[in-house]
């Protein structure tokens, strides 16, 4: 027999000056593979046409349906009402700036992010659009295209405990974002480069290594080997800085 669902969700519309942050109850039928992202939509269509939520892609592509559910951050798309309790609770990802009920802005964090670690390829090499593609070893490209994955959800965030207590943490996302370019044979910027960027609390000295970032990333990028990769690769820089300055 069909279970019948109760929905209990965060509701605030930061724009409206008569709304206060409070919890909304609905209720509704489980139907066959149904997905929080047709569960919201039912809601929407069939009793309150306020809500607010993000999708696009419906697919775990787009990354734009992170939400909290039951307490862990994850994709809405990509969650089955069928693996979660008869009663769920949702709540909009902390961190992030709250555009509406379970919508938030993470557009904003990381183009704020991908400006701190000047998320592109720094060379010196003058661009020539004639010129043949360079040719790059398959293991490099494939290692850079696994850390590229990243559907910037915001899930790892919104799981971090450092991200919650500094606003200027670049997080597992951000770090992972370093470390794609770091085996970037094409970026020419020195491992003293990446540590102005990486080598303070803002950056890999901040994360407290707990790894909830791993746990509740939807595409399973591997970011326990990335924080561990960057932090025996900053530490060796800051060794290098403190010895060579001596
Ligand atoms: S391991 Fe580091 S980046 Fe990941 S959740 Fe913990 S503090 Fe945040
Ligand atoms: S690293 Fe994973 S959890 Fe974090 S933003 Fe990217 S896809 Fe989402
Ligand atoms: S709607 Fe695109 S990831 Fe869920």
């Amino acid at each position: 027999m069909a279970r019948s669902l109760k929905f209990n969700i965060f509701r605030y519309n930061p724009q409206d000056t008569e709304s206060t942050p409070h919890m909304e109850s609905f209720t509704l039928g489980e139907s066959d593979s149904m997905t929080l992202f047709i569960a919201l939509n039912r809601i929407r269509e069939e009793q309150d046409p306020s809500l607010q939520f993000d999708f696009c892609c419906r697919a775990g592509i787009c990354g734009s349906c992170g939400m909290v559910i039951n307490g862990r951050p994850g994709l809405a798309c990509h969650t089955k009402t069928r693996d979660l309790p008869d009663e769920i609770t949702l709540l909009p990802l902390p961190v992030f700036q709250l555009v509406g009920d379970l919508s938030v802005d993470t557009g904003s964090w990381f183009r704020e992010m991908y400006d701190t670690v000047e998320s592109w390829i720094h060379t010196k090499k003058t661009f020539d659009p004639a010129a043949p593609e360079e040719r790059m070893d398959n293991d490099t490209a494939e290692a850079i295209y696994e850390l590229d994955r990243c559907v910037e959800c915001g899930c790892c965030i919104a799981a971090c405990g450092t991200a919650r207590m500094r606003p200027d943490f670049l997080g597992a996302a951000g770090l992972n974002r370093v470390g794609r370019f770091l085996i970037d044979p094409r970026d020419e910027r020195s491992e003293q480069d990446y540590y102005e960027i990486l080598g303070n609390d803002m950056g890999i000295f901040g994360c407290m290594g707990l790894l909830a970032c791993e746990d509740v990333c939807p595409k399973h990028l591997p970011l326990q080997d990335q924080l561990g990769f960057l932090r025996r690769k900053m530490g060796i820089t800051a060794l290098k800085n403190f010895f060579g300055k001596k």
